[in-house]
């Protein structure tokens, strides 16, 4: 792999949920009871559309599959149901739970002097990190709690990036979702694609495990 971005990259931007933890199974439950309790169809392709979206804007999605109109405070109450499913089930979250070679890169890009950021829609990303060990690991964190607009708005990277005191033509962002490396295209961030974006174009690069991200980087 060219390494064109050698002298420029002085941070990582990571999402959380897909990239450093498996979480997904975990808001599949939470979704799938909320939609039972509703008799809405849900299933696991339908999941896969909730990837780096909001909890309302997930919401909606599953809403497309009912026969009911819910009004805003309905809505509302419903997504706040789904996450007290969730929230119930992070309890059983360990370091167990990150996924492999995230602890390898966090430690050898720390080595290098290269920041690293989370940058997540998720609200719940305090809980998650400190769940799984992480709390510390990274010099900034911004998430579903710092942000108005979701991915694919930059909204989220340009905060870790300012939080960071790193413009964003430094950082590099990796990405599990289609909307996550929009959002990072549109922050004018470097994009790299794992899991679910692998192979996604307008990605600048296409990883098959966490590790390659140190080739690109370092
Ligand atoms: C993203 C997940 O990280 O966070 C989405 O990929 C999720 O699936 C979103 O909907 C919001 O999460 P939370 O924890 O605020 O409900
Ligand atoms: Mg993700």
């Amino acid at each position: 792999m060219t390494n064109l971005y050698r002298k420029q990259i002085k941070a990582v931007i990571f999402d959380l949920d897909g990239v450093i933890v498996s979480t997904d199974n975990l808001h599949y439950k939470g979704w799938k009871k909320l939609a039972e309790e509703e008799q809405i169809y849900f299933d696991e392709i339908i999941n896969n559309r909730l990837r780096g979206v909001s909890r309302m804007e997930s919401l909606e999605i599953l809403l497309e599959n009912s026969k009911k109109e819910y009004s805003t405070e309905e809505k509302a109450a419903l997504a706040e149901r789904k996450n007290s499913y969730y929230v119930e089930l992070l309890a059983s979250l360990t370091p167990d739970n990150i996924l492999p070679g995230v602890n390898e890169v966090l430690k050898e890009l720390k080595c290098k002097d290269i920041q690293v950021a989370i940058g997540s829609s998720s609200k719940n990303t305090a809980n998650i990190l400190k769940k799984i060990a992480l709390f510390e690991a990274f010099d900034a964190i911004a998430d579903g709690n710092d942000i108005k607009h979701s991915k694919p708005n930059p909204e989220v990277f340009l905060v870790a990036s300012k939080k960071l005191g790193i413009p964003p033509e430094y950082c590099v962002v990796v990405e599990d979702a289609v909307a996550g490396i929009q959002a990072a295209i549109n922050a004018d961030m470097t994009s790299v694609a794992v899991g679910d974006a692998k192979g996604y174009e307008l990605a600048d690069y296409s990883i098959d495990s966490i590790n390659q991200l140190l080739d690109i980087v370092i």
